[in-house]
């Protein structure tokens, strides 16, 4: 039977302090609405750095209010359909994706934004939705072809690592920035053509000598002295994505005494195109159904980072642990222990 109440991780207060602002408490069951489904949550990922914005109230596009419920995406197991819902039923495997739906033992989720999935392995948070981000951040936001020059930043993280195989799959050129040598070990077994690891190389440098022609895309989640590098070195039309800024997140905003944008774009043609997943909907289910079907087929292979995490307790280690840099792929924290 199904439990009176189940936990949730929620956000109680704005501030710096992310285990001061959060905490865990007891949520009554909800059945599920006609069109609705009721998912046990069984592994959820982490998006440590939208959690720790969510906590500095530092989402721009979202006004939230405290307190208010954590956690994005989740792979779980139907208990409980709705009456009209004929897509799923009970026992069904899952992924899902809304904010605040993530931390939870359980969650009430509308099948509209519901994604059947082969079984609830935590290497499907991989690709739903952070492999979705990448693919359509590459295709739509980029306009990636093939035969192109491609830099991907943070490329072993839960992102990048997946955007460097979407890259190579399509006929490019991939080079992959990582700051350690085991990161870099691991995108090179990935297919990057170049890895540079950023912390012992100077990208500048290696740019400049071994890509004068530049790079037709850069991808790029890191921001600051990473972002201004790769825009230095765009090719006659090449695009910069700004798909995060993780080496910013949570420090004073830095003014950079430089030429207006244009000074690094017009001549080349170049352009800096910023890219956040809700603005693109309308292409989640197609990216979602071609990244599960090339994991099935075994043409992407998938880093969950090893590193356990247990239980909604671990929500603050998890997110210091990513925002540390810390991690090679995912983080995921199993939920159903
Ligand atoms: N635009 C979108 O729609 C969208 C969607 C999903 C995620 N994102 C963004 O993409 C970024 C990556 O997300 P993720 O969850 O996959 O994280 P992640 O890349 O797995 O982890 C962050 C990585 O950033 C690198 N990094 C570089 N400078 C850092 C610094 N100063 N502090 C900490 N880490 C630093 C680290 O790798 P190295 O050691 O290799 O530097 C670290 O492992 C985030 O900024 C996230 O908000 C955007």
């Amino acid at each position: 039977m199904f439990p009176k109440t189940y936990r949730k991780f929620i956000l109680t207060k704005f501030g710096e302090d992310f285990r001061a602002c959060t905490t865990i408490v007891d949520t009554p069951w909800q059945d599920p609405g006609d069109e609705e489904i009721v998912v046990r949550n069984i592994y959820a990922g982490v998006n440590g750095v939208y959690d720790f914005n969510m906590m500095r109230n530092a989402v721009a596009y979202i006004s939230f209010e405290v307190p208010t419920d954590m956690g994005i995406e989740v792979v779980g197991r139907i208990v409980a359909v709705g009456r009209n819902v004929k897509k799923f039923k009970e026992g069904d495997a899952v992924a899902t994706w809304k904010v605040g739906s993530g931390y939870r033992d359980y969650q009430v989720a509308n099948v509209s934004r519901v994604y059947a999935v082969r079984e609830a392995s935590p290497e499907i948070l991989t690709l739903i939705p952070t492999g979705v981000s990448g693919m359509v951040g590459l295709e739509r936001v980029g306009e990636m072809a093939s035969g192109q020059t491609i830099a991907v930043s943070a490329a072993a993280g839960g992102l990048g690592h997946i955007v460097v195989q979407i890259a190579k799959r399509a006929g490019n050129h991939v080079i992959g920035l990582a700051g350690s040598n085991d990161k870099c070990e691991l995108v090179k077994k990935l297919g990057c053509d170049r890895v540079i690891n950023y912390k012992t190389e100077d990208v500048d440098q290696v740019l400049k000598t071994e890509y004068p022609r530049g790079l037709d895309i850069a991808y790029d989640s890191v921001g600051g002295t990473t972002f201004d590098v790769l825009l230095d070195h765009l090719a006659i039309r090449g695009r910069i994505i700004i798909s995060g800024y993780t080496s910013e997140v949570g420090k004073p905003l830095q003014m950079i005494n430089a030429g207006r944008p244009w000074t690094k774009l017009y001549f080349k043609s170049a352009s800096i195109r910023g890219f956040i997943n809700p603005h693109f909907q309308e292409f989640w289910p197609d990216a979602a159904e071609r990244l599960l079907s090339a994991y099935d087929n075994g043409g992407l292979t998938v880093i969950v980072d090893p590193t356990p995490f247990i239980g909604l307790e671990a929500v603050p280690e998890a997110v210091a642990y990513l925002m540390a840099g810390r991690n090679c792929g995912k983080i995921v924290i199993k939920l159903d222990h």
